[in-house]
C-alpha cells in the first residue's frame, strides 16, 4: 500500500501554496502539523482531487488521483463539511452512502456498524441540529468510512471539540490507523504528537519537518532552556532568543527558550518537546525578533 506524491505544487495568482512536495505514504497514522496558511488543506485538496495541481502527481499504487479506482480507495473529511442539520445520524450515512454508490443492504450494515465504532447507535435517530462538535466530526469520519477507505483523510477533524472528545478523537483514529493510510491535519500539537506515527511539519508549503516525534524533536535536543530572571535581563534574552513561554510574577520573569547554549547563568537544560518545536518556528514572539 503505498501513497505516492510527486513534486506537487499549486500556485495561486501569486502565491505558492504547495511546493515541490514529495513523500511516500504507506500505512500508518500521519500528522500534518502547521499554522493557519502553511498550506495544508491545498495540499489534502489536492491528494484527495478535488483541486488541480499546477504541477506534480498524486498515485495510490500507481493508480492516479483522478482515476474512479483512486476516489474508491479514498475516504475524505473535508475542513468545512456540510452537515444536513435537519437530517437523523443514521439518514444522512444512508444518503452519504447512496452517494457513494453503495447499495441498501451494504448501506444498512456499514451504517450500523460505523455508528457503533464512533459510539453513536444511541443517537442514530437525533437530528444533527442537536449534535455537539464531537458528535458531528464523529459521524463526518463514519461517512468518510463507508466505502472501507484504504486512505482515510481528515482535515482540522479536531476543530471545536472540548477536551474530552479530543481524547475520544485520538482514540478513535490511532485504532483506524492499524490498517490504512490515515493522514490528518491539524494546528494543535497535543492532536497528534502521541499517535502520529509520523509527523509532517509543515511551513510555507513545504515540509520542514517530517519523521517520528523522537526524530524531529532531535533537532532542538539540548537546546530548550528554562531560566527566573529579573525583568532586564530578560528584556534582553527576548529579543536575542526564540522564546517560546513566558510568565511574570512579582520580581521575577520565567523564561523557556531554545538556543544553542547555556543563555545565562541560571538557566537550565530541559527536555525539548513538540510543542517546542512548533512554537519555535510558528509563535508571534520568535518571528518578530
Ligand atoms: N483559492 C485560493 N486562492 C488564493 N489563495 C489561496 C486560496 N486558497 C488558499 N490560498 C492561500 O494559500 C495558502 C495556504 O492556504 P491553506 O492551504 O488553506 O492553508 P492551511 O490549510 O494550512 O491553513 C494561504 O496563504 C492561503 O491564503
Ligand atoms: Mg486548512
Amino acid at each position: 500500500m503505498e501513497l505516492n506524491i510527486d513534486r506537487l505544487t499549486k500556485q495561486y495568482e501569486n502565491k505558492i501554496a504547495v511546493d515541490r512536495i514529495s513523500i511516500t505514504l504507506s500505512k500508518g497514522v500521519y500528522g500534518l502539523l502547521g499554522a493557519n496558511g502553511a498550506g495544508k488543506t491545498t495540499l489534502i485538496r489536492m491528494m484527495c482531487g478535488v483541486l488541480k495541481p499546477t504541477s506534480g502527481e498524486v498515485t495510490f499504487n500507481g493508480i492516479d488521483v483522478q482515476q474512479e479506482e483512486y476516489r474508491e480507495a479514498l475516504g475524505y473529511l473535508p475542513q468545512e463539511f456540510g452537515y444536513y442539520p435537519e437530517f437523523t445520524a443514521i439518514e444522512f450515512l444512508y444518503y452519504m452512502a447512496s452517494l457513494k454508490g453503495l447499495n441498501k443492504k451494504r448501506a444498512k450494515e456499514k451504517s450500523a456498524e460505523l455508528l457503533e465504532l464512533v459510539s453513536l447507535t444511541d443517537v442514530r435517530k437525533k437530528k444533527i441540529k442537536t449534535f455537539s462538535g464531537g458528535m458531528k466530526q464523529r459521524l463526518g469520519i463514519a461517512q468518510a468510512l463507508l466505502n472501507n477507505p484504504k486512505i482515510l483523510i481528515l482535515d482540522e477533524p479536531t476543530a471545536g471539540l472540548d477536551p474530552k472528545e479530543r481524547v475520544r478523537f485520538r482514540n478513535l483514529i490511532s485504532r483506524l490507523g492499524a490498517e490504512r493510510i490515515v493522514l490528518l491535519s491539524t494546528h494543535i500539537v497535543s492532536d497528534i504528537e502521541n499517535i502520529a506515527g509520523t509527523i509532517l511539519m509543515m511551513k510555507d508549503g513545504q515540509f520542514i519537518h517530517r519523521g517520528s516525534l523522537e526524530e524531529i524533536i532531535r533537532v532542538i535536543d539540548h537546546k530548550v532552556f528554562e531560566c527566573n530572571v529579573d525583568p532586564q535581563t530578560a528584556e534582553k534574552m527576548m529579543s536575542t532568543y526564540p522564546v517560546i513561554n513566558i510568565r511574570e510574577n512579582e520580581s521575577n520573569v520565567f523564561l523557556r527558550l531554545v538556543c544553542d547554549k547555556k543563555p545565562c547563568e541560571q538557566a537550565h537544560s530541559v527536555q525539548a518537546t513538540l510543542e517546542d518545536l512548533y512554537l519555535y518556528y510558528f509563535s508571534e514572539v520568535s518571528d518578530n525578533e
